[in-house]
């Protein structure tokens, strides 16, 4: 053994190779600190070796690389810029010494090769990869570049061109897809691949292969001519623009660095991605976007810890309503393996529950995604039905039936006559109270609320709804089947609205009264979309979302929460409602929806309902973008940080993840909390302060006063037990 640490070693094999192979404990390899120190002991251990003649790079485990450890960023990240770039400047260092061993060396890449691990395989002369391999930079969505050298290599490797487009997308390629843009040398079976690397670096200890040329070609400036590296930047600096925006810095910040950085010797060059990394990562982007993936890792940790402890394993279903969001759930649950029955009362539902299903397939075969026989096995996996027979043998029961109290109360009391002892019952509802649907229940401990997003099949969110009754085991069990399904269960507590939809409200009641003040709603839209980053402003989701639901829901809302959130006297949303402005599905709402030549759907502000609103809403007063932002914004906060402190919600990391999931918050803010944070605690209060005139909604908690007073993060407290 040449060097043997805790997270890899490095071993002389016979005929003189060095195999150093990666194997830290725990489920991946990441390349955290204290790899990284070991990685440069075993790097100067083979240096010094005099029988090494080449070396493969291999992991031991199921997956090459998942890249630097993000775990670590959070707290490197709250440093000066210049001490980041000068972490990243020691760390891209130990990359350049092992570039610079004077002997062949080629890595042998199996499952994920991303970030710092593609940067491991990147130093080496040549790469080898199996079937199983996913190479690529996906720093970007992280709001960040490669660090240890991958602007560098990568477009020496595969061309300008081609590297900016790797390193702006973020996307991991597949092992063929990564040959034919020459990433790798080439691709092998699995059990081939370690065999595959020694034989190629016995070549190039033979001198079949010229290692040293590709080392050299990773040590000089790109060969492009002027022409070229203008065509190249400008063409790119366009699509980056275009595709992601003011509100994203990295792309556009890869681009400008490799603009300069082609023309430079490795040396310099690097020096610039050492600086430019630094600069990025103290942007709120960053912040926001490493805030999320570690928020995402919390959602899967909770949903992996609930798989394990089930002990009811689902592998039957049944939905209840084969309407719109039955339909979808019954394709959501088929698609995945789960067969399921779609019960209704009458044919033209199920038939609508099954066209649902199995037009979401049919678009996908006819994209190429989808096998015409997989198609044939999910609808396969729907068995529709007009009874309740069938009952018996199902593990859960998705009730989707018509969002009506007496409605569903009914039906969930039939089905429970109709399952076995051991059957979980869920509502899929996004209002009713899961306590009061579970009054009629015999056994409410096996009743939940599973709250999907309409379009089932395109929203990643379930939101897993606790009742006063229901037991760990039906949570638990629950959770397991909406990831089953492919989706990021979100486990809530009951309450009017559950979690997402109670912070939803307040946001439109913020902008009925901003209406109702005299703001103009293409405007306000306008403003959450491009400056706020909402997929869309607030008219036009409800127009979406269907002005007879929100009046439903704000109703709801109301009877919670009288005092924060009691209806306008003279509601505009309600007005429009009333003169049967519905919205999208019905082709007017605050915009006039019309189709285009093309088939796509245009809008238009109604005059109709500009005429209308004029009875209920003062003469036009110009509103600024950041009043506009602050009216909307502060009730939404303000409710996430109730629904924290009242435990409607666990974690401000899993409050931030139901909001990106569910409403589509901006990313790049990454969601409420973590907005909040970024403003600041004392700078939201004095901005809700100003506003607190407006109504209990804009009115801050005593809790989040005593953050601030404190100076705590809600990332790293518990905020009920904080109170
Ligand atoms: N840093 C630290 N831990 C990481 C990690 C990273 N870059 N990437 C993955 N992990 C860990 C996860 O925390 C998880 O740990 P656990 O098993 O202890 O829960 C494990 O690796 C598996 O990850 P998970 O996300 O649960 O599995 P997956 O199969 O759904 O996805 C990846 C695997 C690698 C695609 C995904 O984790 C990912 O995209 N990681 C980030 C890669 C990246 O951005 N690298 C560049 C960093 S600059």
């Amino acid at each position: 053994m040449i060097y043997q640490g805790e997270r890899l070693t490095a071993k002389l094999l016979d005929d003189n190779i060095v195999e150093l192979c990666f194997n830290a404990p725990g489920s991946v390899n990441a390349l955290n600190l204290a790899t990284l120190n070991e990685y440069k002991q075993a790097i100067a251990a083979i240096a010094a070796n005099d029988d090494a003649q080449g070396v493969i790079v291999t992991s031991a485990k199921s997956t090459f690389i998942v890249g630097a450890d993000i775990t670590e960023f959070t707290e490197l990240f709250k440093t000066p810029d210049e001490q980041i770039s000068g972490v990243f400047k020691s760390s891209s260092d130990i990359f350049d010494a092992f570039e610079d061993l004077q002997i062949p060396t080629v890595a042998a890449i199996n499952g994920f090769a991303l970030g710092g691990g593609c940067e491991t395989a990147l130093v080496c002369d040549y790469r080898v990869a199996d079937t199983t391999a996913r190479i690529g930079l996906p720093e970007v969505k992280l709001g960040l570049m490669p660090g240890f050298g991958g602007t560098v290599r990568l477009p020496r490797i595969i061309g300008v061109d081609n590297a900016l487009e790797w390193m702006t997308t973020g996307k991991p390629h597949k092992a063929e897809d990564a040959l034919a843009y020459r990433a790798i040398d080439a691709v092998v079976a699995p059990e081939n691949l370690r065999q595959a690397a020694l034989s190629m670096v016995k070549d190039a200890i033979s001198g079949q292969l010229d290692w040293q040329a590709r080392k050299a070609e990773k040590m000089q400036p790109v060969t492009l001519s002027e022409t070229e590296h203008l065509m190249s930047f400008s063409t790119a600096k366009a699509m980056v623009a275009a595709s992601a925006g003011k509100h994203y810095p990295a792309p556009m910040a890869m681009v400008e660095l490799l603009e300069k950085s082609v023309k430079l010797p490795r040396t310099e060059a690097m020096l610039l991605e050492n600086s430019a990394f630094g600069v990025l990562a103290k942007t709120d982007a960053c912040t926001a976007q490493v805030g999320l993936f570690l928020a995402d890792q919390v959602v899967k940790g909770k949903a992996k810890k609930a798989a394990k402890s089930a002990t009811t394993t689902i592998n039957r279903a049944a939905v209840i309503g084969a309407g719109i969001m039955g339909g979808g759930i019954a394709y959501q649950s088929a698609y995945t393996n789960t067969p399921i029955l779609m019960k209704d009362i009458n044919t033209d539902a199920l038939k609508l529950g099954l066209d649902t299903a199995s037009d979401i397939l049919s678009k996908q075969v006819d994209k190429g995604r989808l096998q015409a026989s997989k198609m044939a096995k999910v609808l396969n996996n729907i068995t529709p039905t007009l009874d309740y027979q069938g009952l018996a043998d199902v593990d859960i029961v998705v009730e989707a039936v018509v969002e009506n109290p007496k409605v569903k109360a009914a039906v969930l009391k039939e089905v429970e006559q109709s399952v076995s002892e051991s059957c979980i019952l869920t509502s899929n509802t996004s209002t009713i109270s899961i306590d009061e649907l579970a009054k009629n229940l015999q056994n409410p401990e096996r009743f939940c609320g599973m709250h999907f997003f309409n379009p089932v099949h395109k929203m990643p969110l379930v939101e897993v709804i606790r009742g006063e009754h229901t037991s760990d085991e039906t949570v638990a069990a629950v959770v397991a089947y909406a990831s089953k399904m492919g989706k990021s269960a979100i486990v809530v507590n009951d309450c009017p609205g559950f979690y997402v939809n109670r912070i939803l409200f307040p946001y439109l009641a913020a902008l009925s009264q901003l209406l109702v003040d005299g703001a103009d709603f293409v405007a306000v839209d306008k403003v959450m979309e491009k400056q706020f980053g909402w997929p869309m402003g607030p008219a036009y989701l409800l127009d979406v979302v269907g002005l007879d639901t929100a009046v439903h829901g704000s109703g709801v809302m109301a009877d919670g929460f009288p005092t924060r959130m009691a209806k306008l006297a003279k509601d505009p949303v309600e007005l429009l409602y009333r003169h049967n402005k519905l919205g999208q599905k019905n082709g007017s709402g605050f915009y006039d929806y019309d189709k285009d030549k093309r088939g796509r759907m245009v809008k238009v502000a109604s005059k109709e309902s500009i005429e209308l609103l004029s009875q209920v809403c003062s003469d036009a007063v110009p509103f600024n973008q950041q009043e506009i932002i602050a009216r909307l914004m502060i009730p939404m906060v303000n409710e996430t940080i109730r629904c924290l402190e009242e435990g409607i919600v666990d974690t401000a990391a899993e409050a931030d993840m139901a909001c990106i999931y569910g409403l589509g918050f901006p990313p790049f803010r990454g969601g409420p909390m973590r907005y909040l944070e970024t403003l600041g605690l004392d700078n939201f209060i004095e901005q809700a302060d100003k506003y607190a005139h407006l109504g209990e909604m804009y009115q801050v908690t005593d809790g989040l006063r005593n953050m601030a007073n404190t100076g705590k993060s809600y990332f790293d407290t518990d905020v009920k037990a904080a109170k």
